[in-house]
């Protein structure tokens, strides 16, 4: 079941060679539980960090990140994670890979039901070096999506795939979390995506980087919207 996100006064500084280096402060951020938000911003402005701290993967040196009434401090199995790359076992099938990640999972679904729901069917006994990019990184949401997370995250999980292939991938996306049974952040620098896919678009700028604006997208004109969100990172349409 979905649970809420409470990110609230967040901050994180790295200790840099010359000194502390703050890359978020005060960032606040509610996603409502089964809500789709897409944190968007320009390439270091912090947006993995921000997600590698909800999922636990990190800690804030400042606030509190929430999921439902839990504060998270550890990797938090809540949360499925998926990154840029598949990150899948090279030496385990396609419905190992998948397998594997169910274990300890009550009622989850068979490694069979879930790949035919992201469209693998008859790929099962592949190995992943046999797979397309498209292809592996569907057995990544396909693994993410098979642990029920209550928070799914994604780090710019088509950034790395062709125009085509993202466009496929985001429709799969949307059709599998229609249900909203999960709350999902989605990191991306493509405002696109985060318009076709989000029911609310949040930016992230500034150095630190803090929440600099938001947006629903329901009942907005997305057109208007996309050049909204341009002009405040500074770029301008072509026409
Ligand atoms: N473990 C770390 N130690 C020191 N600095 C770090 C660490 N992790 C990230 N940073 C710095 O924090 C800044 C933000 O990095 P981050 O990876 O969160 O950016 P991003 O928005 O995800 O970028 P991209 O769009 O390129 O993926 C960068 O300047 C990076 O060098
Ligand atoms: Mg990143």
């Amino acid at each position: 079941m979905a649970e809420a996100v409470s990110i609230r006064g967040v901050g994180r500084v790295f200790a840099g060679r010359e000194g502390p280096v703050p890359v978020l402060q005060g960032i606040e951020l509610e996603a409502g539980a089964g809500e789709f938000v897409a944190v968007l911003g320009a390439s270091g402005c912090g947006k993995s960090t921000l997600l590698r701290l909800v999922a636990g993967l990190d800690s804030p040196t400042a606030g509190e990140i929430r999921i439902g009434s839990r504060t998270v401090t550890d990797c938090d199995p809540r949360c499925a994670v998926v990154f840029q790359e598949p990150r899948l076992l090279p030496w385990r099938t396609v419905a190992q890979n998948v397998a594997l990640v169910a274990r300890g999972v009550p009622d989850a679904e068979t490694p069979a039901a879930i790949l035919n729901r992201v469209g693998l069917t008859g790929n099962e006994r592949s190995w992943p070096y046999q797979l397309s990019g498209g292809m592996a990184q569907r057995v990544a949401l396909a693994r993410a999506f098979v642990r029920k997370p209550a928070v799914l995250l994604l780090d710019e999980p088509f950034a790395a795939l062709d125009a085509f292939t993202r466009l496929q991938m985001g429709d799969l996306l949307r059709e599998t979390c229609r249900d909203r049974s999960r709350t999902v952040l989605l990191v991306t620098h493509d405002v696109d995506e985060a318009l076709r896919l989000a029911d609310r678009i949040v930016l992230l700028a500034g150095r630190p980087a803090a929440i600099s604006a938001e947006y629903a997208t329901a009942g907005h004109d997305p057109i208007r919207l996309r050049a909204e969100i341009l002009g405040r990172f500074g770029l301008k349409e072509v026409a």
